[in-house]
């Protein structure tokens, strides 16, 4: 459904994305995983059509991408809802560019706000509302849309671990109810873990993919599958080369990550911090 072929990025004299390559089928949850720099957004936003490639080319359904479309919707990090709408009118707003009929409006929203449990809360406004919430209906106002590809950028990220949680398990939901593709940008192993039916590793400078790991089991998963701690740590193995470059190049060749304790537990925080 997604083919990326020989896309290359660079900002000026810098090669930001070289030579990527990956094809992602129907329906597909993939994760990217890499260092900070790594070009896991720039990526992110070519596909969403927010950033031109250099070269090469992005194409859905066969046909090359160009700029946004709503097949393709993104969920950022920080939800930035309109402060002035509730939580109703803020699912419905781009809803009402593509479809006239309020009636209709009024069932979609109706049923992506119980897909995301929020029913109870359509006539808050976002400063009524805690940050899970809030990254709620950004997931809302997405699927609304009814697009094939959800992108995600980090939209986890500044959630406390146990709403995270929730939503890792609202998301599994939507994605085995409504089938969209779902590309996934996390710094988060066991997240991307967890989610995904494939993980992608980048490498950095430039940023390019290092490895496309599959993750065949079957979902909905619980974080405590130790099945899949197996697959957390074999990323983490092949993550910390990476990392490692990164640090080589930032504090110098005498960085040693042995040394430097740089080790994956499966009670950590989840890997958090890389
Ligand atoms: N508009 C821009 N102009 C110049 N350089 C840019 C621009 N946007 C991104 N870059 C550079 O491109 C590289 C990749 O950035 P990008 O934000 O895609 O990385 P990332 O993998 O998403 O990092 P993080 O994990 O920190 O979010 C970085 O070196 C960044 O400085
Ligand atoms: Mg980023």
């Amino acid at each position: 459904m997604i083919k990326i072929n020989n896309l290359n990025k660079a900002y000026g004299k810098i090669n930001v994305l070289q030579d990527i390559n990956l094809h992602i089928k129907e329906s597909e949850f993939v994760s990217f995983i890499g260092p900070s720099g790594c070009g896991k957004s720039t990526l992110i936003n070519i596909i969403a059509g927010l950033d031109k490639a250099t070269s090469g080319k992005v194409l859905v359904d066969e046909k090359e991408i160009n700029g946004t479309h709503t097949d393709r919707i993104m969920v950022f990090q920080n939800a930035a809802l309109f402060p002035w709408l509730d939580v109703y009118g803020n699912v419905a707003f781009g809803l009402k560019n593509i479809c006239k009929d309020p009636n209709e409006i009024r069932d979609k929203v109706e049923e992506v706000l119980r897909k995301v449990h929020l029913s109870k809360f359509k006539h808050h406004y976002p400063h009524q509302l805690s940050g899970g919430m809030k990254q709620r209906v950004s997931i809302a106002r997405s699927i609304v849309m009814d697009p094939k590809i959800l992108l995600m950028d980090e939209p986890f990220s500044a959630l406390d671990e146990q709403t995270r949680m929730l939503l890792h398990n609202e998301l599994q939901e939507i994605w085995m109810e409504t089938g969209k593709t779902i590309l996934f940008v996390t710094h988060n192993i066991r997240e991307a873990v967890k989610l995904s039916d494939r993980v992608i590793i980048m490498g950095i400078r430039p940023g390019c993919i290092v490895d496309d790991i599959a993750i065949d089991m079957a979902h909905p998963r619980q974080s405590t599958d130790s099945n899949l701690f197996y697959k957390e740590e074999l990323i983490f193995r092949k993550l910390k080369v990476e990392i490692e470059k990164v640090a080589k190049e930032e504090l110098g060749n005498e960085y040693n990550f042995e040394k430097n304790h740089l080790s994956w537990e499966h009670n950590n925080t989840m890997g958090g911090g890389i």
